[in-house]
C-alpha cells in the first residue's frame, strides 16, 4: 500500500477503535509523524497512564509497552512488533538480582526503566535517564545502592552522589557505537556546536561532551539554549525529532551508525494491522505486575 494510504488506513482504524499512538523519541520519521503523543520512556509512560483512550499502539521496545501495561492495567497496550526488545534489559534477570541482593542486605535496589517486568518487580524504586540521579539521592545516606542494568547511566550517576553504587554490568549497544574522537571530528567541522550526549553513553564520550541528558532532557535544553546548532549524541532517530520540534537550529548525529535495530522494527504497516486485530497485547502476569507498579509509582511520586 503506498505511503498516504497507510496514513489514512491508520487514521481510519484509530478512531474507528479509538485508540491512540504513542512513539518513543528514537521512533523512524513515518512513525513519528502519525503519533499522537511523542516523548521519553518517563513522559510516555506517565502519558499512558493518564490517557482516556482504552486502547494503546506503543511504538517503541518491549520494556516501554510493559511499563505502560503495569501502570495501565484496564488498558490494552499494544506493541505492533512483539520482537522489539531491548537487548540491554536482557542483561539483568531477576534471578541474578534476588541473589545479588542476598550479598547485599540492606541495600536498595535502583532499577532504569530498560528492565523487565521481573527486575522491577525485585526492585525498590526505578528511574530513567530523566531522574536517575534524583532517584539516587532520595535514597537515605549511609544506604548502599544496587544500580542495574546500565553500567554507564550507573558510572555517571555515582560521579555525582556520595551514595555507594554496586552496578550491573548491562549496556546499550547502541550507545556504544558512538565515539570521543568522532565528536571531536565534528566540533572542528561545526565550531560553537553543543554536544549533547546521553547518559548511555561511554565515559569517554560523556567527558568530551557539553551536556549529558535523556531524550527529553536534551528537547528542554535546546528549547533554553541561545546555540544553533547541536551535536547529537544519542541513537540517531533523536535527530529528526529535534530538527522536528526545531525547525530553526542544526542537529547533527555523533554517530550515523547509532541506530538503535529494536526501535527500527515498528513500521507503518505493522501499526495499521495493530489496529486491525488489536494485537500483539503485552500483558503481565498480575503478581508481578502489582511489585513493579509499587517501584515504578514510587519513581513517580520521587521525581
Ligand atoms: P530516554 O528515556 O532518554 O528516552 O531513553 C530511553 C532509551 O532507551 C535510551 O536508549
Ligand atoms: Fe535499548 Fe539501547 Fe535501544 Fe534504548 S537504544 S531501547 S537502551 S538497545
Amino acid at each position: 500500500m503506498p505511503r498516504q494510504e497507510l496514513v489514512h488506513t491508520i487514521a481510519r482504524l484509530k478512531a474507528d477503535r479509538g485508540a491512540i499512538i504513542l512513539a518513543h523519541n528514537y521512533q523512524p520519521p513515518e512513525i513519528q509523524d502519525v503519533a499522537d503523543r511523542l516523548g521519553d520512556s518517563l513522559d510516555l509512560s506517565r502519558f499512558a497512564a493518564t490517557a482516556t483512550e482504552k486502547t494503546i499502539i506503543f511504538c517503541g521496545v518491549h520494556f516501554m509497552a510493559e511499563t505502560a501495561a503495569i501502570l495501565s492495567p484496564d488498558k490494552k497496550v499494544i506493541l505492533p512488533d512483539p520482537k522489539a526488545g531491548c537487548p540491554m534489559a536482557d542483561m539483568m534477570c531477576a534471578e541474578d538480582l534476588v541473589s545479588v541482593k542476598k550479598l547485599h542486605p540492606g541495600a536498595v535496589v535502583v532499577t532504569y526503566v530498560n528492565s523487565t517486568a521481573e527486575v522491577k518487580a525485585e526492585t525498590d524504586i526505578c528511574c530513567t535517564s530523566a531522574n536517575a540521579l534524583a532517584v539516587v539521592n532520595s535514597v537515605p545516606e549511609g544506604k548502599k545502592v544496587i544500580f542495574g542494568p546500565d553500567r554507564y547511566l550507573g558510572a555517571w550517576v555515582a560521579g555525582q552522589t556520595t551514595r555507594e553504587m554496586i552496578l550491573w554490568q548491562g549496556y546499550c549497544p547502541t550507545h556504544q557505537k558512538i565515539y570521543p574522537d568522532e565528536i571531536d571530528e565534528l566540533r572542528k567541522v561545526h565550531a560553537g556546536a553543543v554536544v549533547m550526549v546521553h547518559p548511555e553513553v561511554n565515559p569517554g564520550v560523556a567527558a568530551v561532551a557539553d551536556v549529558v541528558l535523556g531524550t527529553g532532557g536534551m528537547l528542554a535544553y535546546v528549547e533554553k539554549s541561545p546555540a544553533r546548532t547541536f551535536i547529537v549524541g544519542t541513537e540517531a532517530g533523536m535527530v529528526y525529532r529535534l530538527q522536528k520540534r526545531f525547525p530553526d537550529r542544526t542537529f547533527i548525529p555523533a554517530s550515523e551508525r547509532a541506530l538503535c535495530p529494536n526501535m527500527k522494527k515498528i513500521s507503518l504497516e505493522k501499526i495499521a494491522k495493530s489496529l486491525e486485530t488489536l494485537a500483539p497485547v503485552i500483558t503481565v502476569e498480575p503478581r508481578v505486575a502489582d511489585r513493579a507498579r509499587t517501584a515504578i509509582r514510587r519513581m513517580i511520586e520521587t521525581t
